[in-house]
């Protein structure tokens, strides 16, 4: 039975992988940033040496894109330097790193689906850690698999404090303003559970190199937020905008979807549709809030 450590275990990808890893059958160990902090070498460095696993997968990343541009250190420290510890502690024991990456390595200037192929010029700060990132796995390691996506939203960002954009659409629909979206920025949204299924996928394949995992359908932000509202059945005052009115602190690229030919060829499921994605996260969430509504409940005094 194949031993697998996972960091990052507590984000939406990384609960994921742990399930589909479980699932499969494997041993998984998983980490949270208070058991490993995957900026402290030593940490990571000692979690490896505790379970000798075949393979090490980083779903751990900082991904406050906005903020980044203020605090670019924090962003290269956990998205570039720690892949670096990774990289090296996985060459010290010859486990396989798996790292996850962004579809924001690009400028989105091609305006098609990006192919692994494709020249990465990153906009800023967030942008160029994970690149930077990328680089450090691939330069202490001969065999990484990085797997880029974009978008991701998955059950666990209910829990978690970024949380993911279904979530924030459906807290400003709750506010009652007018929500403005960018109707200008296409990307290709990702359902973590469907990626994380094809992440294991490859790594089954024994598949090394770059590879891409997006959601199927690219769509711009603004249609996104109207689909979450139609299968939600909310009808907040929702209006489109552009880059030019909405200004952020990080530029972004404005057409980020993936092509996830290559994954394909390797006999990878394609993605279920955006709209089948939302269904379930929306059946998953309602579920999880139930329980929530339950336990409670129980913990509150009787009469
Ligand atoms: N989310 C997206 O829209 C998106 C888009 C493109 C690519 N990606 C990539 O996809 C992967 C998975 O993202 P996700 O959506 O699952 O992210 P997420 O939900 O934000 O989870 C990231 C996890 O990393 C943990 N973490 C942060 N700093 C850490 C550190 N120094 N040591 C250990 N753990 C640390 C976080 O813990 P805390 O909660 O304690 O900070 C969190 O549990 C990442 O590589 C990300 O860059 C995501």
């Amino acid at each position: 039975m194949k031993k697998i450590t996972i960091f990052g275990g507590a984000g939406q990808l990384g609960a994921e992988l742990r399930s589909e890893f479980s699932a499969r059958g494997y041993r998984v160990h998983v980490f949270g940033r208070s058991k490993a902090d995957i900026t402290n070498a030593a940490e990571v460095e000692q979690a490896l040496a505790a379970f000798d696993p075949e393979i090490v997968v980083n779903a751990a990343a900082y991904n406050q894109v906005d903020v980044a541009e203020k605090e670019p250190t924090t962003a290269f420290q956990v998205n570039a330097l720690a892949v670096r510890n990774l990289a090296v502690a996985c060459r010290q024991s010859d486990a396989q790193l798996v790292h996850f990456s962004s579809d924001y390595v690009f400028d989105g200037l091609g305006g098609r689906a990006y192919r692994e192929e494709d020249e990465p010029h990153p906009l800023g700060a967030y942008a160029v850690s994970k690149l930077a990132g990328e680089l450090y796995a691939r330069a202490y390691l001969d065999r990484p698999l990085i797997i880029r996506t974009s978008g991701v939203f998955g059950p666990a960002g209910l829990e978690t404090a970024r949380g993911n954009f279904v979530e924030m659409m459906l807290r400003l629909a709750a506010n009652g303003q007018t929500i403005r979206v960018v109707e200008d920025h296409v990307a290709s949204p990702t359902y973590a559970p469907a990626l994380a299924a094809r992440a294991v996928d490859l790594i089954e394949r024994g598949a090394h190199g770059i590879y891409h995992l997006g959601g199927g359908s690219p769509i711009s932000w603004y249609d996104w937020a109207a689909k979450i509202f139609a299968a939600a059945g909310l009808h907040p005052p929702l209006k489109p905008t552009n880059e030019r009115e909405f200004r952020t602190a990080a530029r972004r690229p404005k057409y980020s979807a993936l092509s996830n030919a290559k994954s394909e060829s390797l006999g990878v499921a394609p993605m279920p549709s955006l709209d089948d994605a939302i269904q379930l996260y929306l059946k998953i969430r309602a579920s999880r809030l139930s329980q929530r509504g339950a336990i409670a409940e129980g913990a509150s005094p009787r009469p």
